[in-house]
């Protein structure tokens, strides 16, 4: 088995950063009373990450672009119908449904991002540019804010959950190469 470097330096640095920030943003909001100020401050770091993110797609290493993993609606049915078979071939990258998760993941977190700016309190303040909009519209943005966390947690559950039936049902660690960026190359894996 040939060790490949698959997930070069600032994915894994973006990855694990983003996991530890969305903690963090779930446990400021709960205590905004107090953390507000941090809250904030997490949320442009969330909003730099996901704007690198976007760039690495486009310029990263082999395995982080965009053009690497994103699939039409054919291949991605294609891969799934493979997966209920369990005749799914073996990705180096991301396997097409992960692509797809990944785009829905990252448009989520903008939309976090992007709504708490303007998003309003009425007690405490609120996000930096929220006296650009009218009142409606902060309340519409406000509320938007607090219910797509609820939809982010969601597609975070069903992201960990599918890499824990990775290594259950595909006998796959996926989680180690995120941490040291290394996966193993067997003979089926698909390179991309
Ligand atoms: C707030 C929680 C999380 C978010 C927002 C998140 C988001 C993401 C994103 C955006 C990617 C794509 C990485 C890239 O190409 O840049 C990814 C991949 C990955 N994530 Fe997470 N993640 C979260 C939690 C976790 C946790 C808790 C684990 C470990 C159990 C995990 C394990 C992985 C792995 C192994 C991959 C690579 C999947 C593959 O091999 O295709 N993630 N995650």
């Amino acid at each position: 088995m040939n060790k490949i470097y698959v997930w070069d330096l600032p994915t894994r640095l973006f990855h694990w950063g983003l996991v530890a920030l969305v903690a963090f943003q779930w446990l400021s909001g709960e205590f905004e009373d107090e953390l507000l100020e941090f809250h904030l401050l997490g949320g442009y770091a969330i909003l730099a990450l996901v704007a690198f993110r976007l760039l690495w797609g486009f310029v990263g290493g082999q395995y982080a672009r965009f053009g690497n993993f994103l699939r039409g609606v054919g291949p991605t049915l294609e891969y799934a119908r493979a997966l209920r078979a369990k005749t799914a071939p073996r990705y180096l990258g991301h396997n097409p449904l992960g692509g797809w998760m990944i785009v829905a993941l990252l448009a989520m977190l903008a939309l976090q991002g992007v709504t708490g700016l303007f998003a309003s309190d009425e007690v405490l303040g609120g996000g930096p540019l929220r006296h650009l909009v009218s009142e409606r519209l902060g309340e519409i943005l406000t509320e938007l804010h607090e219910g797509s966390f609820n939809v982010l947690i969601m597609l975070v559950v069903v992201h960990v959950a599918s890499i824990l039936a990775h290594r259950l049902f595909k006998g796959e660690d996926l989680v180690r190469p995120m941490l040291t960026g290394y996966k193993e190359s067997g003979e089926e894996a698909k390179k991309q």
